[in-house]
């Protein structure tokens, strides 16, 4: 295996994204809302869209999935499925709101891989790469791939796959540094996007548990890769992006939200659910969101247990002023 780093090169991407931060795709999570609030705070980085079913896709022609706004840009639109056909029609679809397209090759779920999609792919290369080519076929943007360590822990193949997938054309490669098997268990191996990282010339984004300005430094500084993407932490604290990427930039610690402006986001993000989905279903649709804001609070679970089982807007408003006054 090679251990230098290959020079990189001057690419499209690199003049398109000029943060080292981007948000990582998440399916119901980082949806038109998240993405907006998101950006209120980095301006720069690359977001993405949840994961769009090429078939489904194929089957609707449009989706709220894709709805953006003018300051969304950079986005990346993330598409999955196994058919070229359909990842080329759903590229050309997409190809006019997206600044770049993104292939899941990492999805774990069970019915995903079963269908050959996600993480699948990296059980079989060729069609991987088929299906990068045709996505190049369907759009002019630079087009990205996201994926993992491998299937298994035995099954390691992220290197040369990344090389493969450089070959077929693609511009931009997001690791996260688990295996299909671990799911979302254990810890990510940032160190392990090292090799990657020296044997591809394109920009690697390292994914994975980071939640804070420090594990994205350490991220880094272990990985090599050239910026890292954040998920999971992006729910309750859209100023996470921004604060890392300022941190990066200019060597400041801009401080974690405080809990009173941490409610203020999440009233922010519970209304704009709301404008964009009627009243009860953005209530319902927010509930995920509850604990990843109110975490690390006294008596947490008890108030996140109030928050998820009430369906009347003006008592959730009751709730959160009261965690306020009493934490
Ligand atoms: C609820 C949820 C939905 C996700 N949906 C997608 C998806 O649609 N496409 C994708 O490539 N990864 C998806 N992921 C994986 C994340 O992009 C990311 O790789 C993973 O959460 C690890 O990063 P983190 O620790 O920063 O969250 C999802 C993760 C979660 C928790």
């Amino acid at each position: 295996m090679q251990t230098q780093p290959l020079k990189q090169k001057q690419s499209r991407v690199s003049e398109l994204i000029k943060s080292r931060v981007s948000l990582a795709p998440m399916a119901g999570i980082t949806d038109y809302v998240l993405r907006s609030l998101v950006r209120r705070y980095s301006k720069n980085c690359l977001l993405t869209t949840e994961m769009i079913s090429s078939e489904f896709l194929a089957q609707v022609k449009e989706t709220e999935i894709s709805k953006i706004d003018d300051n969304h840009h950079p986005i990346n639109f993330q598409i999955s499925g196994h058919k070229p056909h359909l990842m080329k029609s759903a590229a050309e679809f997409l190809s006019a709101k997206a600044d770049m397209i993104d292939i899941n090759m990492g999805c774990p779920v069970n019915k995903v891989v079963k269908g050959q999609d996600g993480c699948a792919l990296m059980k079989n290369p060729s069609l991987a790469a088929d299906l990068v080519q045709a996505v190049k076929e369907g759009t002019d943007k630079p087009v990205s791939v996201k994926f993992r360590l491998g299937y298994t822990s035995d099954a390691m193949n992220y290197v040369e796959f990344g090389q493969q997938m450089q070959e077929a054309g693609a511009e931009f490669i997001t690791l996260h540094a688990r295996t299909r098997a671990q799911f979302y268990g254990g810890h990510a191996d940032w160190a392990k996007i090292r090799d990657l990282k020296r044997n591809v010339d394109i920009p690697v984004f390292a994914n994975g548990d980071i939640t804070t300005i420090e594990e994205a430094e350490k991220c880094l500084e272990l990985s090599e890769a050239d910026g890292v993407a954040v998920g999971r932490a992006s729910m309750g604290d859209p100023t996470l992006i921004y604060r890392i990427e300022h941190f990066l930039a200019t060597g400041e610690r801009l401080p974690v939200p405080t809990l009173e402006e941490k409610i203020c986001m999440l009233k922010t993000h519970l209304d704009e659910e709301i404008n964009l989905r009627g009243e009860l279903f953005g209530i319902k649709f927010f509930r995920k969101f509850y604990a990843c804001y109110i975490s690390g609070i006294k008596n947490a679970a008890k108030a996140r247990g109030a928050l998820v089982t009430e369906e009347n807007y003006d008592e959730i408003i009751k709730i959160l002023n009261k965690i306020l006054k009493t934490t």
